[in-house]
């Protein structure tokens, strides 16, 4: 029988807080939970939730993860509580930690989150900050272990932009062993240090592909995922960048390179015309709903692991 284990780290701020066994572990409790009716309880605990920015996805699936477990949450707006006034980071952790078991955060800066976790007692849980977005990687990879059922010769290509979804595409395939290609334009490359911890993980190096070239990405590929060109906190480059991308809009040509048997993802919300053609998103190669749910099993099992 299969129970949740115990993470090593107490928080989860990156894909790389958890071992490769304990993110394979993750997803096989995300299963259970999805497929088996599988579920523990979690009575009485509580999930705090700060949102600095917007969020459907995170947000609800968070908040009906906790009350399938029999906890229950406390979103903390932070306009209407006095973290929007300036209270230093130091101090509301700490007071949360007095109330809260499991803490969430969704921020701009990463280094604002390991304060969190710096002064909280109690886990800490990335629900996206400008750097990573872990959550939604293992989501990701729950999507793709289910469509393929193994993780060995499947190669994941990103297009895009080399954002927080992309660094923890490349952090968990690392973990993982998958082959991960992101193709992007020049000067909107993945974040260096993200790069060099995925390099330094995996144990074949020629996995992990840097282009900007993304027909040259696509050869071959069993997944083609995208996310926004501007995210959250962007809204200002977005005439840029629309102009920067251009090329790199997964249409049904890019579609037509890759593995006959590809799948389409998309963390959402998603830009039709933008990142993605309404025929792809719209096509039976669409797995994109399938990954939003995942978000709520492999969540679920996450909060199982780190409160267990
Ligand atoms: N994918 C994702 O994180 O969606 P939300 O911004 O709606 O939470
Ligand atoms: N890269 C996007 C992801 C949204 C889920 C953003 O940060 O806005």
């Amino acid at each position: 029988m299969l129970k949740p284990n115990k993470l090593t780290n107490n928080h989860f701020l990156s894909s790389l807080d958890v071992s490769t066994d304990e993110c394979i572990h993750i997803l096989e409790v995300a299963k259970k939970f999805k497929n088996d009716n599988f579920n523990i309880e979690l009575k009485n605990k509580v999930l705090g939730l700060i949102f600095d920015k917007s969020s459907t996805r995170t947000r609800v699936s968070f908040q009906v993860a906790m009350s399938r477990l029999g906890g229950t949450i406390i979103d903390l707006n932070p306009t209407t509580s006095q973290i929007g006034r300036g209270e230093p980071i130091k101090d509301t952790a700490r007071v949360l930690s007095r109330y809260c078991d499991v803490i969430a955060i969704r921020t701009f800066d990463h280094s604002d989150l390991e304060e969190y976790a710096k002064w909280s007692t109690k886990p800490v849980i990335n629900a996206l900050t400008d750097l990573e977005h872990p959550c939604q990687a293992l989501a990701d990879f729950l999507t793709i272990q289910e469509e393929f059922g193994t993780f060995k010769d499947v190669v994941l290509t990103f297009i895009g932009d080399g954002n927080n979804v992309a660094n923890s595409l490349i952090l968990c395939g690392s973990l993982l062993g998958i082959e991960v290609r992101i193709a992007c334009p020049k000067g909107y490359e993945p974040n260096s240090v993200v790069i060099n911890k995925a390099y330094e993980r995996y144990k074949n190096k020629n996995l992990l592909k840097i282009t900007n070239d993304p027909n040259k990405a696509v050869l071959g590929a069993n997944v083609l995922y995208t996310d926004v060109w501007s995210s959250m906190g962007e809204e200002n480059q977005k005439e840029e960048k629309d102009k920067v991308f251009n090329g790199f809009t997964i249409d049904s040509d890019l579609v037509r390179k890759a593995d006959k048997d590809a799948i389409i993802l998309h963390c959402l919300p998603a830009y039709r015309s933008k990142e993605i053609t309404d025929e792809v998103f719209e096509s039976k190669k669409n797995r994109i709903f399938d990954q939003a749910e995942n978000r709520l099993h492999s969540q679920q099992a996450l909060l199982a692991c780190l409160l267990s």
